[in-house]
């Protein structure tokens, strides 16, 4: 593991996959204090927009804002330092929209919080997206297997000084051993507990395996949100995690 030991509950990030604001309001309040962050993804910012996230942050709650930004590097930059404004704790952008629009993103969101005197959110990459394996990667012309492009996407966001990459756990063992950097954070999506179904996940993995191989962090979605009870989905999970220590 990267991070310092942390309370494992810090660990588990929520996706608040929902359609409104009044719904993800919801989860949050069921769940606030139980879990370490809450993430805003394309749904909910699409739906619900800044004032939502703002709502989050100003009442302590941090926020994973998951909008993948993937452009022409003056474009993220941009729109990361916006994204900063909200007093997220941790943004990402697809590694595959290459160095300088990475390294880029890096210097302007510092510069920005350096000079407001705010805490610079944590900005992580995107690597493979966890639905896409290696017949998805060919369709799109990368012939190269999933795994090998994962590895090659997080030294890339290691070398553009990014805080970590957004993998599958499946692909987490190879990114320790490519890059070395203490410290450099592994969040991991697709990750499915043992009462869980796959829904539409492929590289999905365990709790414990994720936390076996390195995972720092999980972002977990439906096997939380539709749970008939998401502080005993919570629960279980964190139950699950615990075995993975032992
Ligand atoms: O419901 P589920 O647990 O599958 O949700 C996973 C969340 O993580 C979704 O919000 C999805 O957008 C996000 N995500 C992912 N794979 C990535 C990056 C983010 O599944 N590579």
């Amino acid at each position: 593991m990267a991070l310092p030991v942390i309370d494992p509950k810090m660990r588990v990030i929520v996706a608040l996959d929902v359609d409104s604001a009044h719904e993800a309001r919801r989860i949050v309040a069921e769940l606030a204090g139980h879990v370490g962050a809450f993430k805003v993804g394309l749904q909910l910012f699409t739906v619900a927009g800044p004032e939502f996230v703002r709502e989050l942050t100003a009442d302590g709650h941090r926020v994973f804002l998951d909008l993948k930004f993937h452009d022409i590097p003056n474009t993220v930059v941009n729109a990361a330092v916006e994204a900063a404004k909200l007093d997220v704790w941790m943004l990402n952008v697809h590694a595959s929209g290459g160095g300088e629009m990475m390294r880029e993103t890096v210097r302007r969101v510092e510069a920005h919080c350096s000079s407001t005197r705010s805490t610079r959110p944590l900005i992580i990459a995107v690597t493979v997206l966890t639905s896409s394996d290696d017949d998805t990667l060919g369709e799109i012309g990368i012939e190269t297997d999933a795994e090998t492009q994962v590895v090659r996407l997080a030294r890339l966001a290691a070398d553009c000084g990014l805080d970590g990459v957004v993998a599958s756990a499946q692909e987490a063992v190879a990114i320790r051993k490519a890059v070395g950097r203490d410290g450099f954070i592994i969040v991991t999506p697709g990750v499915r507990p043992a009462f869980a179904t796959r829904d539409d996940q492929r590289r999905v993995t365990s709790v414990r395996e994720a936390f076996d191989n390195g995972a720092d962090l999980l972002v977990i979605g439906r096997p939380i949100i539709r749970a008939v009870s998401m502080a005993d989905a919570v629960s279980e999970i964190l139950h699950e995690a615990a075995k993975a220590d032992q």
